[in-house]
């Protein structure tokens, strides 16, 4: 039986940064609104980068960092929901840009909770014993889906990229996992869905493929079903003591409420949407990546992590991974 592990975490944002006040130049809000309501203060913004260049950096750091060279991997698995094009994925030309010839890659798309998604099925391929090493990316230019003239959720959203390097391990690292979809509410967030035309097509396309959001619903949603869904691993897994929740940075009013609701220390809530705002499949590997450069988290196989993410589908995904 092989296991898997994560051996090295990077990520990478570009440079530009959109401070709430730059926002209320030219949208009717404030800092105090958006600091207040999502603990939101400012966001990187890609200028020239697409998803795949952001991925591409952090796929060059994984590969720096573990001194490893681009034909040792066996597979490169992308999430996003803003690839560069529908064709090729992002993935592809990453692989691509690194020269990483032994590897296939792909994207997969579930929204906000696509990182936890995809590394979920990573370990399922190093586990399977045919793959040896792989990356997991989560990237987004959540920027280029925004309508901008639209302080409900022009504020909300940041570009950036975040991923790890999994590898073969000969102990258990991923101790828990529950993935879930709730497809009858896939209405509360969508993009990118004006419709393609053809010639013979009788549907009304969407006046606009801008990223819409009923956030009331979005905010009922984890507080009530990731939340008992948390709770329930939790209770599942008491033997498991965790050190920290890397939850999808969405909001900081939902991991106030999160914390409170399944009783767990506030203080073991790590969060940087401060600087990022919502990165959606970017979010938890940008929080792991900064917390383990920051000292917190020390991948030497001393702590146990929770990891959850939520979003668009509706989709959520919660993992216990020893780190
Ligand atoms: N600046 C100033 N005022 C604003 C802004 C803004 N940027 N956006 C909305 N408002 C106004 C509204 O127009 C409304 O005004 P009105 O009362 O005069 O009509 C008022 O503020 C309240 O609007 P609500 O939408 O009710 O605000 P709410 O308190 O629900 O907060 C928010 C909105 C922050 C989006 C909240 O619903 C939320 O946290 N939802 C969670 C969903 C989320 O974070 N989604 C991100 C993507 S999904 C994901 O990643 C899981």
């Amino acid at each position: 039986m092989s296991f898997a592990k994560i051996s090295q975490v990077a990520h990478y944002a570009p440079d530009h940064i959109v401070s709430n006040d730059d926002l209320s130049r030219s949208l009717d809000t404030s800092d105090e609104w958006i600091s207040s309501r999502t603990g939101i203060k400012s966001r990187h913004i890609s200028q020239t980068q697409d998803t795949s260049d952001l991925a591409t950096e952090v796929a060059k750091s994984l590969l720096k960092k573990s001194q490893l060279s681009a034909d040792e991997l066996d597979f490169i698995i992308v999430s996003t929901i803003t690839p560069d094009a529908n064709m090729p994925s992002v993935a592809a030309k990453v692989q691509g840009n690194l020269g990483a010839s032994n590897a296939f890659a792909f994207d997969m798309a579930a929204a906000c909770s696509g990182f936890v998604f995809a590394l979920a099925m990573a370990e399922k391929l190093i586990a399977s014993g045919q793959y040896q090493k792989g990356l997991v990316i989560g990237a987004e230019v959540m920027s280029k889906i925004l309508d901008w003239t639209d302080r409900s959720t022009a504020v909300l959203f940041g570009d950036g990229a975040g991923g790890v390097l999994l590898e073969t391990s000969e102990d258990k690292h991923f101790l828990a996992e529950s993935l879930n979809t709730k497809g009858d509410q896939w209405s509360c967030l969508q993009s990118g869905s004006k419709g393609l035309n053809s010639p013979y097509s009788q549907t009304k396309a969407r006046e606009s493929s801008y990223l819409t959001m009923d956030g009331r619903a979005v905010f009922d949603f984890t507080i009530k079903t990731v939340s008992k869904d948390i709770s329930q691993m939790l209770d599942d897994h008491k033997d498991m003591a965790i050190d920290f929740f890397l939850l999808h940075q969405a909001n900081v009013r939902i991991l106030d409420k999160m914390a409170k609701k399944i009783v767990v220390d506030r203080e073991k809530f790590l969060a940087n949407m401060q600087d990022y705002g919502n990165t959606s499949a970017a979010s938890v590997p940008i929080l792991l990546s900064e917390s383990v450069d920051k000292g917190l988290i020390a991948l030497d196989g001393s702590q146990t992590i929770f990891l959850s993410a939520f979003g668009g589908g509706l989709t959520w995904g919660n993992l216990i991974v020893k780190i």
